[in-house]
């Protein structure tokens, strides 16, 4: 898979080299470039936002200098990419959205900064025969500063979902949000030592009965469900 990132600020990037998707860049399973947007801009300043038409607070992103970065990127790519657009005004970016992303061949995240970026620019490459098609997407909801935090999000749990990033042992099937038994939410988790600062760890995951195991892991994963997010209990 390939992705390109562009953004005002190319070095918040810089944790993709780490972990998970940097030993993944270095196996050759994803191919991430950054891009500086300001490489894009014409005048003196390398101006990239401008005053709102209609008035209001805050700054747009200039519809020229990101058409002209998102050009330059797709001059380069091999086959019709995905425009992913992080705003707070996306769709839900969860479990499926990352899924579905995690099959497409290559992905281009627009880095908004500011009130967001001059809206003809997802009109444009939605209509455009050269682009896979455009999605905005907002990972949670609060306001972020930019939209390079929700791609450093993005990126991570899209990345994990691509075969060979993670080993058998650590598989994504399941993971929280991966279950179809109603409880997304895992349970509590222990290890050794069996007594640390004189809390113990619950008898039944010492007991070696598997089915037993099993059943209070369920349980405890309904329980939590039911507490901590109501909204995801069936
Ligand atoms: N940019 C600012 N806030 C955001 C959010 N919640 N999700 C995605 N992009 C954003």
């Amino acid at each position: 898979m390939r992705v390109d990132i562009v953004s005002i600020f190319p070095e918040y990037l810089s944790p993709l080299d780490l972990s998970l998707v940097g030993k993944a860049r270095e196996a050759g399973l994803i191919d991430i470039r950054v891009h500086d947007l300001r490489e894009f801009a014409t005048d003196r300043h390398r101006t990239v936002d401008d005053t709102p038409y209609g008035g209001g607070p805050g700054m747009v992103m200039l519809a020229e200098v990101w058409g002209a970065a998102l050009d330059a990127v797709r001059a380069t790519a091999e086959s019709d990419p995905w425009l992913v657009i992080p705003t707070p005004s996306g769709y839900r970016f969860d479990q499926p959205t990352a899924t579905t992303l995690a099959q497409r061949e290559h992905l281009v995240i627009a880095c908004g900064r500011y009130e967001g970026i001059d809206s003809r620019v997802a009109e444009y490459y939605a209509a455009s025969d050269e682009w896979a098609g455009v999605v905005e997407l907002s990972v949670g909801d609060y306001v972020l500063a930019g939209g390079e935090a929700a791609a450093l999000v993005m990126v991570e749990a899209v990345a994990r979902l691509i075969p060979g990033v993670l080993g058998n042992a650590e598989s994504a099937a399941d993971d929280s949000f991966s279950k179809s038994d109603g409880a997304p939410l895992e349970g509590p988790l222990f290890t050794k030592p069996p007594v640390w600062r004189e809390l113990g760890v619950p008898d039944v995951l010492l007991s070696g009965d598997h089915g037993r195991i099993a059943r209070w892991r369920e349980e405890q994963a309904v329980e939590r469900t039911r507490e901590r997010r109501p909204d995801l209990t069936p």
